[in-house]
């Protein structure tokens, strides 16, 4: 089987084994966790912020960042498409009393023009106190969200005094497929959500990245939901690996992708947009094969790759670096069969 259906089944490299069977390891609780300090150093440096704090998930990451972000009864615009509206089990609300305001936009976008007239004041309801993006774009087909419209949102941000934040659980996919550095991204925002157990492939964890002064605060929250780890220096180990060693190689799961969407759009009419594929995921179109996204699961399934049905009418194939370019053209072949 070729399982395509997410980058998050991917397991730890020999080289992240290694590292974790030979972490330095203490009481992170207490601030003694030497692997822990490291990836946290290298992630603020690389993002450009003065600190980081790791944390066991992108869903926990995100919603430490939207606690402090937005206090409750405010409100925190995002593209209706964002992970935090659909997959974080309505933590917002729940968690910190925020408001989620879904705005529609093309390709898991927050287009400047729209997020500044869904920004209100509290005379006329739900004052905005802040605004979400992400990089790249899950429900969009890892979609990378341009710079010009990250800085639009930065200088709306700045005017109507909103703090942005940025779930960047892919963000390594976004600076390799543009060559724009991850420090330019990171200068744009003041929180992200990063993650290391999705694209490059390490087990467990997160990390929080911001000034000092949030990173703190965020240390707070994390305890507050039950995030605060012991010698959890054995998982940041992992990260640290994938860090150092698999954000370059992110290029081949972009041309795998890119491969596979060419061969399938010239042999199945209206299947897949080969010009929407940017980094390592695909979106096809099940009525092009005659099916629904359920149909087209099972008939893939059927000719050796594993698929995930992200709507009723869609299915999703996501590349990682347990696919390999031989994978990707096998991959390629039995979704053209699938169209019968
Ligand atoms: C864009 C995005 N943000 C956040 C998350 C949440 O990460 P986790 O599953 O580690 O909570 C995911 C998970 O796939 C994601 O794709």
């Amino acid at each position: 089987m070729i399982d395509l259906r997410s980058d998050t089944f991917t397991r730890p490299t020999p080289a992240m084994r290694r590292a974790m069977a030979e972490a330095e390891v203490g009481d992170d609780v207490w601030g003694e966790d030497p692997t822990i300090k490291r990836l946290e150093a290298a992630v603020a440096e690389r993002l450009g912020h003065e600190a980081a704090l790791y944390v066991p998930s992108g869903t926990m990451g995100n919603q430490i960042c939207l606690r402090l972000a937005a206090p409750p009864g405010t409100e925190c615009l995002a593209n209706e498409d964002n992970h935090i509206l659909w997959y974080e089990a309505a933590a917002a609300p729940v968690l910190s009393g925020v408001q989620l305001h879904p705005v529609p936009g093309p390709r898991g976008m927050l287009e400047p023009a729209a997020a500044r007239a869904r920004v209100r004041a509290a005379r006329y309801g739900v004052p905005t106190s802040a605004i979400a993006v992400e990089q790249t774009h899950n429900r969009a087909g890892g979609a990378v969200q341009p710079l010009e419209v990250l800085e639009g949102l930065r200088a709306l941000a700045d005017e109507a005094g909103l703090h942005l934040h940025c779930d960047g659980a892919r963000i390594w996919n976004a600076s390799v497929a543009t060559g724009i550095s991850l420090e330019r991204y990171g200068g744009l925002f003041d929180s992200l959500s990063v993650c290391f157990s999705k694209a490059l492939g390490a087990p467990v964890g997160s990390a929080v990245a911001g000034s000092r002064d949030l990173v703190a605060r965020a240390r707070e929250v994390r305890h507050l939901y039950g995030g605060a780890m012991r010698q959890a220096g054995v998982l940041a180990a992992a990260a640290l690996v994938a860090l150092e060693q698999m954000v370059d190689r992110l290029a081949e799961d972009h041309a795998n992708a890119g491969g596979l969407a060419a061969t399938v759009a010239a042999a199945v009419p209206g299947s897949v947009d080969p010009a929407a594929v940017q980094t390592n995921m695909v979106l096809l179109d099940a009525g092009a094969f005659g099916t629904d996204g359920p149909g087209l699961v099972e008939r893939l399934a059927g000719l050796g790759v594993l698929a995930a049905d992200t709507d009723p009418d869609r299915v999703r194939l996501v590349f990682s670096y347990e696919v390999s370019a031989d994978d990707a053209e096998r991959a390629a072949k039995a979704v053209v069969a699938a169209a019968g």
